[in-house]
C-alpha cells in the first residue's frame, strides 16, 4: 500500500461544485476536506502540506456519486459482468468515488437475507466507497417490516419494479403498500416506470410474427407505456402522500408526467443516464445482431427524445444523471437472445464514462459546468441521504476530488475502457476532457491516469434519508 501524507494541498485549479466555480486551493487533512481558499490568498499560501499537487489548467471536482450500478447483478439466466471489484475500479477510473448498487431480494425470502448476500458481494473488493438501494421483489407483511429496519441502518430507498412480469415485478395494491410505508419510515420509492403486463403482450405478438432482432426490444416497449406507468406511480404516491423517484425515465412522454407533477409542488423525482441522451433506436437496430449491445429497459427511444431529457435537466423536471450500469459482454451473453430478442439480457455499461460524457454535453452546450457537477455528484448525494459527506467540497466532506483535464482529447473505446465488458457503446466516439487524478477520502486512487487504489480501500457507507424534501 502506497503511503500518504495526511495533509495535502491541490494548488492552482479551478474548484466547481454545484453551487461555486473558484480558482481556489484545497486542504485535505485526513482523508477529508479541510478548508477551500482563494489561490494565492494569504490563507492558503500559509497552508504546509507534506504534498501538493498541481491543478494548474485542470477543474477539481467532487467524485461523482453514480447513484444507479448493477454489480454482479442476475438477469436472465446470467450475471452482469462487472462485479464489485473490476465496477468500481472502473467507477473510479471515470471521476465517480461513490456507488449505490442494488442488492436484490429474492421473491418468498428475506430482505435481510438479500442484503446479506450484497455485502458478501462487496465487502474488501471496492476501490471505491458504495452504498445500497434494496429491490423489493416481494412486498408482504414481512417485507414491509424489514423496511422500517433497513431504513434506520442505512438502505433508505426501495425499488420496485412494474416491469418484468414474474421476476421482479410488483402490482399496484404492493407499490402502494409499499409506498405507504415509506411515507412513514422515511424510505424513498423508486420505481422501474413500464408497464409490464402489456409489454409482454407485444412481446409475444412480436415474436409470433417472426419480428426477433434487437430493435423491436425498442418497438414493444413502448414509449406510452412508459408514460403510462410513470403517470399511474405519480398517482399511487399522491393516495401515499409518498415522495417518488422514477428511475432511468428515457421517454418524452414519461418526462411530461414528472413535470406535471413538479408543477403541482408534488415531491416527485426522476434520473435519465448518458445512454438516453447520447444513443438512440439507430443504435438498436444495427446490423448482425449489433443492436443487442444496446439492449436496456427502459429502452433506448428515437432521437427525437433527446431534446425534451435535455431540456427537463436543465429545468429541474429532471434531477439526476446516474449510469444503470449493468454490463453484459457480447459474446456469450447478449447472443442468449439470438432469434429471440425477449431473451436478451437487459442492462449496458457506463459506469466509467459518465463524468466524461455530462462534460462532453457541457462542451456541446446543453449544461452549465455547475449543473454538470449538480447531476452527477450534489443532487444524487442529497437524493440519497449522503450530503455532504459526498458530492461536495467544503469543510468536513470526504476528500473526493477529481482533477479533471477540460481539453484533453480521447476515444472511446472497449481497447481501452476498464469495464469487465467485451464491447463500448460509444466505440469510436470523441469526447473532449479527461479525468487526471482521483482522490478517494484523501488516498489517490488514480494518480495521472495510473490506477493506485486497490480492493478493498472503498468502504460501506450507510445513508440518511433523501434532503431535498420539505
Ligand atoms: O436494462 C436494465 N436497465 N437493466 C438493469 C435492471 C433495471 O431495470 O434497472
Ligand atoms: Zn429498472
Ligand atoms: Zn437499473
Amino acid at each position: 500500500m502506497t503511503h500518504q501524507p495526511s495533509r495535502t494541498a491541490i494548488r492552482n485549479g479551478l474548484v466547481v461544485t454545484a453551487s461555486d466555480e473558484l480558482h481556489a486551493d484545497v486542504l485535505i487533512e485526513d482523508g477529508r476536506i479541510a478548508a477551500v481558499a482563494a489561490t494565492g490568498s494569504t490563507v492558503a499560501e500559509g497552508w504546509s502540506a507534506g504534498r501538493t499537487l498541481d491543478a494548474t489548467g485542470k477543474y477539481v471536482l467532487p467524485g461523482g456519486v453514480d447513484a444507479h450500478t448493477h454489480m454482479d447483478f442476475p438477469f436472465g439466466g446470467t450475471f452482469s459482468s462487472d462485479d464489485f471489484e473490476t465496477g468500481t475500479r472502473a467507477a473510479a477510473w471515470g471521476g465517480t468515488t461513490t456507488i449505490v448498487d442494488f442488492a436484490v431480494q429474492t421473491k418468498g425470502r428475506a430482505l435481510r437475507e438479500g442484503l446479506d448476500r450484497w455485502h458478501a458481494k462487496a465487502d474488501a473488493r471496492c476501490a471505491v466507497d458504495y452504498a445500497f438501494h434494496m429491490i423489493l421483489s416481494d412486498v408482504n407483511e414481512g417485507t414491509l417490516k424489514e423496511m422500517d429496519l433497513l431504513v434506520e441502518e442505512g438502505i433508505s430507498s426501495f425499488k420496485l419494479f412494474m416491469a418484468y412480469p414474474g421476476v421482479f415485478y410488483s402490482d399496484d395494491g404492493q407499490i402502494l403498500r409499499a409506498l405507504q410505508r415509506g411515507a412513514s419510515n422515511g424510505g424513498l420509492i423508486m420505481t422501474h416506470a413500464e408497464n409490464g403486463i402489456a409489454i409482454d403482450v407485444l412481446v409475444e405478438q412480436a415474436l409470433a410474427a417472426g419480428r426477433t432482432d434487437p430493435r423491436h426490444h425498442g418497438e414493444v416497449r413502448r414509449a406510452l407505456l412508459e408514460a403510462e406507468a410513470t403517470h399511474r406511480a405519480i398517482q399511487l404516491a399522491r393516495v401515499a402522500e409518498a415522495p417518488l423517484y422514477v428511475v432511468h425515465v428515457s421517454a418524452e412522454e414519461a418526462v411530461a408526467e414528472l413535470a406535471a407533477a413538479r408543477d403541482k409542488d408534488l415531491p416527485v423525482f426522476g434520473e435519465t443516464c448518458p445512454q438516453y441522451l447520447f444513443l438512440s433506436t439507430d443504435n438498436l437496430a444495427e446490423p448482425d445482431f449489433g443492436g443487442a449491445k444496446y439492449v436496456c429497459s427502459t429502452p433506448l427511444r428515437p432521437r427525437e427524445h433527446q431534446a425534451a431529457l435535455w431540456r427537463a435537466l436543465r429545468t429541474d423536471d429532471l434531477q439526476v444523471v446516474s449510469t444503470d450500469h449493468c454490463p453484459f459482454c457480447f459474446t456469450g451473453q447478449k447472443e442468449l437472445g439470438r432469434g429471440d430478442f425477449s431473451k436478451i439480457p437487459n442492462g449496458m455499461p457506463g459506469v466509467e464514462h459518465r463524468m466524461d460524457l455530462l462534460h462532453q454535453a457541457v462542451v456541446e452546450g446543453h449544461l452549465t459546468r455547475r449543473r454538470w457537477i449538480e447531476l452527477a455528484c450534489a443532487t444524487p448525494a442529497r437524493m440519497f441521504g449522503l450530503y455532504p459527506k459526498k458530492g461536495t467540497l467544503q469543510p468536513g466532506s470526504d476528500a473526493d476530488v477529481v482533477l479533471y483535464d477540460p481539453h484533453a482529447e480521447q476515444t472511446l473505446s472497449a481497447e481501452t475502457h476498464h469495464m469487465n465488458v467485451d464491447y463500448s457503446a460509444y466505440e469510436g466516439k470523441r469526447i473532449t476532457g479527461r479525468v487526471e487524478t482521483v482522490l478517494s477520502r484523501g488516498e489517490t486512487v488514480i494518480d495521472r491516469r495510473t490506477f493506485t487504489g486497490r480492493a478493498g480501500h472503498g468502504q460501506y457507507t450507510p445513508r440518511g434519508l433523501c434532503q431535498l424534501l420539505r
